[in-house]
């Protein structure tokens, strides 16, 4: 099994006369993990949502495996719904079932599995999460942490090629969220399965993702590999993963010019060195982590300097060798790409994945 890639184009949602968001495009690389931040309210949980066919955009698509989701039928898309493992920000366990029952509950659902087929997968999957011995707890006396975790074996009991997780680590105390990242990063190298995780913690934000993306005033802001906007400057972008209170995002989604006025000529803050990227335990590889190096590598003078900066200072010598890049940047790269940025600040309405598709 691996991950498929997932790709929105143009998509536009609205209840009634309120638009949650506009034009998002975006292209989910297969296997990748992809986080996707922004303020609350601006429809991260909607597009989720959407992407799983449970609330239908007026406009764009949602292709995958060469089916748009927005205009297939209902059969079609129940077909390609079981290719997701999705963990709900609500996504509450059925609290009158104990643990065993509450995985077991889609291979009950959507598979003809015997129960002896089941038992053998629910424990696997408890195990993974690290709740093997639990299955008898009903989810009211374990704690929030557990809790997540069973959600998650719940999402994985079906070997989803697709992962979405909204906001798995809410909730969490630091050490646990901590694991919940070394875990995701395990079962993605297990799997090779397509995630897409939103979340407020900017320290998941900062290690655990390929890519990232930031929802904000109803139309994605930026969508790219973890180094663009890691080390943006565009100021929401980098208010928002510095966690400042000074730029363009208020209390209430956007500030007015007074508002903006008001706080005077606020300097850039220094932005911090990148972390590292979480890898998995014990010296595993992900397949995704080579497949989305070359693609990062072949498009890499598209990207802003900071950002390629960022790439070629995280390759291993020998990845240097391979590609052709030297101390800094990457000898076909040092002169100034005349290519426009392929990213859009939010004053642009959309924003295009910078990779070309052919690619994959
Ligand atoms: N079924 C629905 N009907 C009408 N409005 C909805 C529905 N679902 C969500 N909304 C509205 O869409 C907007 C975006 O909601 P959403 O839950 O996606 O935000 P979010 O970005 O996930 O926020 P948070 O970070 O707080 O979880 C909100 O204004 C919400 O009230
Ligand atoms: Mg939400």
């Amino acid at each position: 099994m691996s991950g498929v890639e997932v790709t929105v184009e143009g998509l536009s949602k609205s209840f009634g006369r309120a638009n949650i968001w506009s034009d998002v495009t975006l292209t989910l690389p297969p296997g990748e993990i992809s986080v996707l931040l922004g303020p609350s309210g601006t429809g991260k949980s909607v597009f989720l949502k959407c992407l799983i066919g449970l609330l239908k955009p007026e406009r764009g698509k949602i292709v995958i495996h060469d089916t748009d989701l927005v205009r297939t039928s209902e059969s079609k898309l129940y077909e390609i719904r079981k290719l997701f493992g999705v963990l709900f920000q609500d996504g509450a366990l059925f609290g009158s079932m104990n643990l065993y029952d509450n995985v077991a509950f889609p291979l009950r659902e959507h598979t003809k599995k015997s129960e002896s087929q089941i038992r053998d997968i629910v424990a696997e999957k408890m195990d993974m999460v690290g709740l093997g011995g639990d299955e008898t707890k009903l989810p009211g006396e374990i704690s929030g942490g557990m809790r997540k975790r069973a959600g998650l074996a719940r999402a994985l009991v079906l070997d989803p090629e697709i992962i979405l997780f909204d906001e798995p680590d809410s909730g969490l105390d630091p050490v646990r969220t901590a694991y919940l990242n070394q875990l995701i990063v395990d079962l993605n190298a297990q799997t090779d399965s397509t995630f897409l995780i939103v979340t407020h913690d900017i320290n998941t934000a900062q290690t655990l993702p390929d890519n990232m993306g930031i929802m904000y005033h109803r139309h994605l802001a930026m969508f790219g590999p973890r180094e663009l906007l890691l080390t943006s400057e565009d100021p929401v972008v980098s208010q928002f993963l510095n966690g400042r209170r000074e730029g363009p995002i208020g209390m209430s989604e956007e500030k007015d010019t007074d508002e903006r006025a008001a706080e005077g000529d606020t300097e850039q803050a220094e932005l911090p060195p990148l972390q590292p990227q979480l890898k998995p335990l014990n010296g595993v590889e992900r397949k995704a982590a080579g497949r989305r190096l070359e693609r990062v590598i072949g498009t890499l003078q598209t990207l802003p300097e900071r950002a390629q900066q960022a790439i070629t200072e995280s390759l291993t010598d020998d990845e240097r060798r391979r590609y052709g890049v030297n101390g800094g940047a990457p000898e076909r790269a040092q002169a100034r790409s005349p290519v426009a940025m392929p990213v859009v600040g939010h004053e642009q309405r959309h924003s295009r994945w910078p990779f070309s598709r052919e690619r994959s």
